[in-house]
């Protein structure tokens, strides 16, 4: 039995034709369609209540904190108004226990903690001021003293204003039931207050939102960006939509279940939680390796795009595959077995250290796949590092490292792939591609501009080129696909955030006034 001949075989279980895609793309305009209209979809199509991108004018200073994979981040930003700001960051890794706590309580005063150790570091005067004059004024708060901050909250929330939102339910691996269907915002505002922080949870965003704004305010040209999506631990979606296409908005303010909402634009943003798109797998392709990840994962039946395209669950579905092959027909295939080992250049025999990450859940990060995908090097000697350092199975062969590299391959191709799904159906749906171009399509006027963001774009080999290899596939894309604009947008929870803020904090003192 070939070892090659097996690897193309698992290779091509990860195959996602044209057809596929362009099968995804109907399916996917289905569900965003039917998520406008109601709740309880497969993808919730979120109102953000942000009415409007911004433009690259806005100024002043603001602080975000984003909590939503492995670290928490704090930063404030000044908004030079001129395209740029400045930013300065502070990050800590969530505590694992966290993440699972008893109680959000744990989680959320662990948060707050942070927001001040960043205060006395970077903000010392204004901290301390605030604190004295709190103290000798009988506990009043200038309202000049207090931080607008934008809190990147990167779950499904049901949002319900431009600071109120309650957790539909955890991803990424978090799992914290009493946090669920409480408003996130008012946790984390009753910790800041317990602290006496001159900090107001101004805006409740998500990181795909604040992917599209920061896009938007750092992005060349005049052009609105469309769509800011996510394509890291997670993926998701936040795109700008026409508001009467919104209908259960308009259903739950004529219910009296949302506040008043600024409506003057005629768009708002909405964030589609793709992550969740086609659960019920009517048409998302769904390989053995898939199969049981789902199963043995803490959400089995939720996020099933999300389980197919983001970085938290690419490694694992590599590691099933590898392992899948190393166990077949009773361990016949030679994959990491000696038979191979005479064309090794490290040492004679290969081994499998038996405290091997190969045969743990989660053993396997997608980092290595961008390794893997991408290794051009000689006898594919960093694959066989990598194989030695990540997995501990030293002395691979090369036949090995090509089962490897063709297998990380394919499931970073499919993850592309459906990833273009997602972008293709966004942008056929806001129509402006049915804008006629007034030059050969790239002029500043015809371009769509997407804002991505995430470890996967940023690091996996051509993750853009095997997107736009897709685009081009898709029925009322093709050869538009120059069209689309796909531009990293970084600091989506920093700037985008305060940017999210300054708006939420001049609708909160209209607000005020007109009370
Ligand atoms: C969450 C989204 C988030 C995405 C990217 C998903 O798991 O449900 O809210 O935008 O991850 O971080």
């Amino acid at each position: 039995m070939a070892l090659a001949d097996e690897a193309r075989r698992v290779a091509a279980e990860f195959e996602y034709s044209a057809e596929d895609v362009n099968k995804g793309v109907r399916e996917f305009l289905r569900e965003m369609d039917e998520g406008l209209v109601k709740d309880g979809t497969s993808m919730s199509q979120i109102p953000t209540y942000v009415t409007a991108v911004p433009n690259g004018t806005e100024k002043g200073l603001y602080m975000a904190v984003d909590l939503g994979g492995t670290n928490f981040r704090v930063c404030s930003v000044q908004l030079h108004g001129n395209t740029t700001f400045s930013i300065k960051t502070s990050k800590v890794p969530i505590p694992r226990e966290l993440m699972t706590a008893e109680t959000a309580k744990e989680l959320f005063a662990f948060l707050a903690k942070q927001i001040e150790s960043f205060l006395k570091q970077h903000h010392e005067d204004h901290y301390f001021g605030h604190l004295e004059r709190v103290e000798t004024g009988g506990g009043t708060v200038r309202e000049e003293d207090i931080f607008d901050l934008g809190f990147t909250f990167s779950f499904p929330v049901h949002q319900i204003g431009i600071n109120r939102g309650t957790l539909i339910r955890w991803t990424k691996g978090f799992n914290i039931a009493d946090a669920i269907g409480k408003d996130v915002c008012k946790l984390l505002q009753d910790e800041i207050d317990e602290l006496k922080l001159p900090v107001r949870v101004a805006a409740l965003v998500n990181d795909t939102v604040g992917t599209l704004m920061a896009r938007s305010y750092t992005s060349p040209g005049k052009t609105g960006t469309l769509l800011g999506a996510i394509f890291g631990t997670g993926t998701n979606g936040a795109y700008v939509e026409k508001l009467d296409r919104i209908t259960k908005l308009k259903k739950a303010a004529e219910k009296g279940e949302i506040g008043e909402y600024d409506q003057s634009t005629g768009e708002m943003i909405v964030n589609t939680e793709w992550g969740s798109f086609d659960n019920p797998l009517s048409i998302l392709p769904n390989t053995p390796y898939d199969e049981s990840l789902d199963k043995e994962s803490v959400n089995p039946g939720i996020q099933m795009f999300e389980k197919r395209v983001s970085g938290m669950f690419l490694g694992e579905i590599v590691r099933r595959a590898l392992l899948a092959l190393l166990e077949k027909d009773g361990g016949k295939v030679p994959l990491f077995r000696d038979e191979n080992s005479n064309m090794n250049d490290m040492h004679t025999t290969t081994n499998i250290h038996d405290n091997s990450n190969l045969f743990k859940q989660w053993g396997l990060d997608t980092s290595f796949l961008s390794t893997a995908a991408g290794d051009a090097s000689q006898g594919l000697k960093i694959t066989r590092q990598a194989l030695n350092r990540e997995l501990g199975i030293s002395a691979a062969s090369i036949e090995d490292a090509e089962a490897v590299k063709l297998i990380s391959a394919a499931v970073g191709k499919r993850a592309a792939r459906l990833a273009a799904v997602a972008i293709a159906a966004i942008v056929i749906r806001s129509g402006r591609l049915e804008i006629a171009t007034v030059g050969d399509g790239t002029s500043e006027e015809d371009v769509i501009d997407v804002g991505v963001d995430g470890s996967l774009v940023e690091f996996y080999p051509g993750f853009e080129d095997l997107m736009r290899e897709a685009l081009r596939e898709i029925d009322g894309i093709k050869e538009q696909e120059k069209r689309v604009r796909i531009g990293i947008a970084k600091d989506g929870s920093g700037v985008g955030a305060s940017l999210i803020a300054l708006v939420a904090a001049k609708q909160i003192r209209r607000m005020s006034v007109a009370a």
